[in-house]
């Protein structure tokens, strides 16, 4: 057991309150000063396997990052100035890093620091331990290398513009420790702020408040950018994106970054973000971030979309040109409560987040776009589940993952998000949804701005929710999240808005002519949903349809022109499996103009999977996708199909 540390919360408090008379309109929420407080006063962070930092002897408490970006050299330098709480007779301070150049430490007089670096583990990166003696603020000199994980720059050619360079960052799950050398854990929560140098013409956006909107001079004819972010959030959660952007609001507090040539088209889109928001407070309690932003990527983005503080990261795959994928940032916006107020304290929790979060989303979907539409988009969750069951080893069907050994990647499966969200609506529907509202608002409310874990969570709901031994029996909680595959509990979402698509599937499975398929008066769910449907026995030859009915499909839903990326992958993942050869077109086009992992690594899977038809398509399409693709997708695709000379 540690013991309690009244003075280290004392320190933390007056930091927080310091921070928040200088930073303007964003206030620092008392919520997360209460929350500073009393974590710091119990001291038992759980322990994280992801993470070499022992923050119950010492523990940053806060980042002040100083970085000059240059985009010859593809390196971010200067300072990162950590304030550390520590116990009392604590001499040193474990951090986690991974290829960074480390030039020095110092104390906040510039008196050197000894530190040593650990040995280097490909997936976790090393232990920076530094010798900090009486100090409480360090001071880090560093530089990023130009193959930072975390980090991707574009040349100007990778842009939508083609005249500037571009720059963003990943943190999730365990990259930040590769551009800010910190304890890199979802448990330790730090305030942070920065001051970001670049050259004149570019602008700077972080998940923080922005403190120069508009930049202010800095040396060598370049532009500083201050922010803060005065919430302690957990280090992944740290982000920032450079380059020739814009800003366009949608409404008083929500607005989209992104290159001047995509904003009209991207503010477009995104127009029901505004009420997002609203329906979001009106669910479950208000929004505690200030401004809610969405910045646009470059289609290299490895995600769909990242829930960076105040300023969601997006790719540009979800502007469809009609709205159809905006659930993604009905995702994003919920992870504002599910996530950054309640964080999985470690990447086994992972379902915590993302679990939640799904079904946060579902009920914003509901709310502004109403229940059918919900109920679809929860049936095309539902089949992606069972796809994913049917493909992971039992072990890890748990929502409760063991990752030791593993990168927290692995855990990122449709586990997490769709037996997560299907857990919370079986108890939904048990105890009734107004039972239950009242409670996930209460949960947010009473653990905002803390570390979350499975079983932290298990006794939040068994002391609000959870109370007689009847209701126990029925949710069979413990066999959800401990046991593999679905409770007997659990009912698939009840709703016949797909019939009609499935019946049309299966008839032109069977010979039916695709001008029978009314393509056009579906909506984009019920096209997925079609492009989903698989014969329910698999044949043994893999293919379910002939090249003739794959080349009427191809024609008469005008697949080629196909715009909407979900739709396209949909289609792609059929013709790869059918070694469909008038498809290459398409899918070199696919393959070389976006780069979201989740679309990006399944399709160069298939391909890799159907041997000699596949492997030198997908050798060639690398080569010539690969330079511009995020390390995140590289690295994923590299695993697959061996690294390219
Ligand atoms: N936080 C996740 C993305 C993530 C998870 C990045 C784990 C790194 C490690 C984000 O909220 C997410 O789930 N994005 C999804 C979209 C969503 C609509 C399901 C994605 O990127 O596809
Ligand atoms: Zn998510």
């Amino acid at each position: 057991m540690v013991r309690p540390l009244m003075m280290v919360s004392m320190m933390a408090l007056t930091t927080a309150l310091g921070a928040c008379q200088t930073t303007g309109p964003m206030k620092t929420d008392p919520g997360a000063v209460a929350a500073i407080a009393a974590s710091e006063a119990m001291s038992s962070i759980p322990q994280d396997i992801h993470s070499y930092a022992q923050p119950n002897i010492a523990r940053v408490t806060h980042v002040a990052l100083d970085l000059t970006a240059d985009f010859e050299a593809k390196s971010l330098s200067g300072t990162a100035t950590l304030d550390i709480a520590a116990q009392r007779g604590a001499t040193e301070i474990v951090l986690d890093a991974r290829n960074l150049d480390i030039r020095s430490i110092t104390d906040s007089n510039g008196q050197a620091l000894r530190f040593t670096e650990g040995r280097d583990d490909p997936i976790l990166g090393h232990a920076l331990t530094v010798q900090i003696g009486e100090a409480r603020k360090i001071v880090i000199t560093y530089a990023t290398r130009p193959d930072a994980a975390a980090l991707q720059w574009l040349t100007p050619a990778q842009t939508a513009g083609g005249r500037q360079p571009y720059m963003f960052s990943q943190g999730q799950a365990i990259l930040t420790r590769t551009w800010v050398p910190t304890q890199d854990s979802p448990g330790i929560r730090q305030t942070w702020d920065a001051t970001i140098t670049v050259p004149s013409d570019l602008a700077v956006v972080m998940s923080a408040e922005s403190l120069t909107p508009n930049g202010e001079p800095g040396p060598n004819d370049q532009k500083r950018w201050r922010f803060a972010m005065t919430n302690p959030v957990p280090p992944y959660l740290i982000a920032i994106g450079v380059g020739d952007i814009d800003f366009q609001a949608i409404d008083e507090r929500t607005g989209v970054w992104t290159e001047p040539s995509r904003l009209h088209a991207a503010h477009e889109e995104l127009i029901p973000t505004a009420e997002m928001v609203d329906a979001a407070e009106a669910l479950y309690g208000p929004y505690r971030w200030g401004r809610y932003d969405l910045l646009v990527l470059p289609p290299s983005f490895p995600f769909g979309g990242m829930e960076n503080p105040r300023m969601t990261f997006a790719t540009p795959t979800i502007i469809a040109g009609d709205r159809s994928l905006v659930s993604l940032v009905a995702h994003e916006l919920a992870h504002s409560w599910s996530g950054n107020l309640v964080t999985n304290a470690t990447w086994a929790d992972f379902w915590l987040n993302e679990g939640f979060t799904v079904y946060f989303e579902n009920r914003i979907m509901e709310a502004t776009e109403g229940r059918d539409r919900a109920l679809m988009l929860q049936s095309l969750g539902w089949g992606d589940l069972q796809d994913t069951l049917a493909s992971l080893p039992p072990a890890d069907t748990r929502l409760k993952l063991d990752l030791a050994g593993r990168d927290p990647d692995e855990g990122l499966t449709d586990i997490a998000y769709e037996k997560g969200a299907a857990f919370l609506r079986t108890i939904e529907r048990i105890v009734g949804r107004e039972k239950f509202d009242a409670w996930l608002t209460g949960y947010f409310e009473r653990n905002a701005f803390r570390p979350m874990t499975t079983e932290l969570f298990l006794e939040d709901i068994r002391t609000h929710l959870v109370t007689t031994p009847e209701l126990e029996a029925q949710l069979m909680m413990d066999a959800w999240i401990y046991q593999p595959g679905m409770p007997s509990n659990w009912q698939p979402p009840v709703s016949d808005a797909f019939a009609p698509v499935d019946a049309a599937a299966l008839a032109f499975a069977q010979g039916g002519s695709a001008s029978a398929i009314p393509w056009a008066n579906w909506s984009t769910q019920e096209r997925q949903r079609f492009l989903a449907w698989r014969p329910p026995v698999p044949p043994a030859s893999g293919r379910w349809f002939s090249d003739a009915q794959l080349a009427d499909l191809e024609t008469t839903l005008n697949l080629r022109q196909e715009g909407n990326a979900e739709l396209i992958f949909a289609w792609l993942q059929i013709a790869v499996q059918h070694r469909y050869q008038p498809a290459v077109p398409t899918l070199e086009r696919f393959l070389t103009t976006q780069g979201r992992r989740k679309f990006v690594l399944p399709l160069f899977t298939s391909l890799w999977g159907q041997g000699e038809w596949g492997r030198p398509i997908a050798t060639r399409l690398y080569a010539e996708a690969r330079p511009g693709y995020h390390p995140v997708t590289t690295n994923s695709v590299d695993a697959v199909m061996g690294r390219p000379q």
